[in-house]
């Protein structure tokens, strides 16, 4: 990973034109959208990857809930009650392809995984749940996310598949 990269949260006057992630709705996302919904709407706060003040990755995240019945450990699955469990969301998360396989996206994972255990400390979190591309579910696949198959949003394959990582597997990976 190049040595200087910074990781913060979005600023208003960041330039948000010119990003390429190698996927025209998440650069659509990222110009158009990641600013408003943050600063206007108050939805999700985006993080940005930044070396020398150019953005070269993002990962946008949410508060966020799940049933139950679509933790995929049967184990943790037994412990916890029957309303829906806090954990933390990972909207998108892109990388422009000119600094793709240089571990920003690995660095950018790290942060909304130090995110949900401050989450966790304050309000509350079982884990992460980070909505997968298509051709992202074997990155987050390598890094422990197991699929949520019952709480698919779409019927179609080409949707992103909701996947989970438990935050004692999180706390573990973060001490590690
Ligand atoms: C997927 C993405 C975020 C990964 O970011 P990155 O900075 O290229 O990834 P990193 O360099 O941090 O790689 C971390 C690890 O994941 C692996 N990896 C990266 N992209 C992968 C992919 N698409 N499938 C499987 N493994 C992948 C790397 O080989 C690396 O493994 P290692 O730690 O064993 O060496 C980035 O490639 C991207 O933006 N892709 C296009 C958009 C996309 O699919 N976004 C995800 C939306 S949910």
């Amino acid at each position: 990973m190049p040595s200087a990269v910074e990781i913060r949260p979005l600023a208003r006057d960041d330039d948000r034109s010119g990003l390429s992630c190698g996927d025209a709705e998440l650069d659509r996302f990222f110009e158009h959208y990641a600013g408003q919904n943050q600063f206007k709407l108050h939805l999700a706060v985006t993080y940005v990857a930044a070396v020398e003040g150019r953005i070269f990755g993002f990962a946008t995240v949410t508060p966020s809930s799940l049933e139950r019945a679509a933790v995929p450990s049967a184990r943790l699955r037994k412990r916890l009650p029957r309303y829906p469990l806090p954990v933390l969301r990972l909207a998108r998360l892109g990388v422009d392809v000119r600094a793709q396989g240089l571990g920003i996206g690995k660095a950018l994972l790290r942060h909304v995984l130090t995110l949900a255990i401050e989450q966790r400390d304050r309000l509350g979190c079982v884990g992460v749940v980070a909505d997968a591309k298509p051709g992202a579910v074997a990155f987050y696949g390598g890094l422990g996310f197991v699929a949520l198959e019952g709480v698919r949003e779409g019927l179609l394959i080409s949707e992103p598949l909701p996947m989970f990582l438990g935050i004692e597997t999180i706390a573990v990976a973060l001490a590690g």
